[in-house]
């Protein structure tokens, strides 16, 4: 049988035994202490945060998982993860915050936050929503018989009547920009445009790079065909 080890609970005053390699959040709620927890005991949600009191040299170090979550502080709070923490010897604990009844009434306070929020969600009937959706079927009908009106005036409405007052016409839409300045300076015609004749320099530059690339493209036909004959002759 494994050993056990005491365990005093602070602010009760109750003492428990506790099994040797359990950690301290199953083995309390086992003797139905309650400790909170939320990610149930996977070390994520820092809810069963306890403090020891007494007998620190009796419990197992922090994991990595612990300390990214609490950080190598415990000299300081002497908080540690009642999930992963086990004990070695007998200690005291504080538990003070975690409280079952206040915990629940939190909880209990949530859900029927939630169902009050619910209350005020608006939520249409069919024959609602077919009202609705006929009212705006008439409205784009309406506004698609209006544009056409509008673009029948403009359209060629220059060569109808020139000298025509033109300030109520409806206005074209993209028109009125001037197209943007190109700056050619910055093309890198060495690259990849050939239109403006290159400097004797680049010229030279450009013969001999695709010289290079031919060649390279040549050497790299007969490794293959090489290649080739070496599998047949294995073959
Ligand atoms: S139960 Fe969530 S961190 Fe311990």
């Amino acid at each position: 049988m494994s050993k056990t080890y005491k365990v005093t609970l602070q602010p009760s005053g109750e003492v428990v035994e506790v099994e040797e390699g359990k950690n301290l959040l199953v083995a309390l709620r086992e003797q139905n202490i309650y400790i909170k927890s939320s990610c149930g005991g996977h070390a994520t949600c820092t809810d069963c945060i306890i403090k020891i009191v007494s007998g620190e040299d009796y419990i197992t170090p922090p994991p990595f998982s612990e300390l990214k979550l609490l950080g190598n502080v415990f000299h300081i709070t002497k908080e540690r993860l009642a999930c992963q923490t086990c004990l070695t010897g007998d200690v005291t604990i504080d538990i003070t915050k975690h409280d079952r009844v206040s915990d629940e009434a939190k909880l209990k306070n949530k859900t029927s936050n939630f169902s009050k929020k619910k209350q005020h969600i608006k939520i249409r009937k069919e024959p609602d929503i077919k009202k609705i959706r006929s009212e705006r079927a008439d409205e784009r009908a309406k506004e698609a018989i209006e544009n056409l009106s509008k673009a029948e005036v403009w359209k060629k409405h220059w060569e109808k009547n020139p000298d025509a007052d033109t300030s109520n016409a409806p206005k074209s839409l993209a028109g009125g920009k001037r197209p943007k300045f190109f700056d050619t300076d910055k093309v890198d015609y060495e690259k990849n445009d050939y239109t403006r004749p290159l400097s004797a320099e680049k010229q030279k530059l450009r013969d001999e790079r695709l010289e290079t690339e031919k060649l390279k493209a040549e050497n790299d036909k007969k490794i293959i065909a090489s290649d080739k004959e070496y599998k047949k002759f294995r073959e």
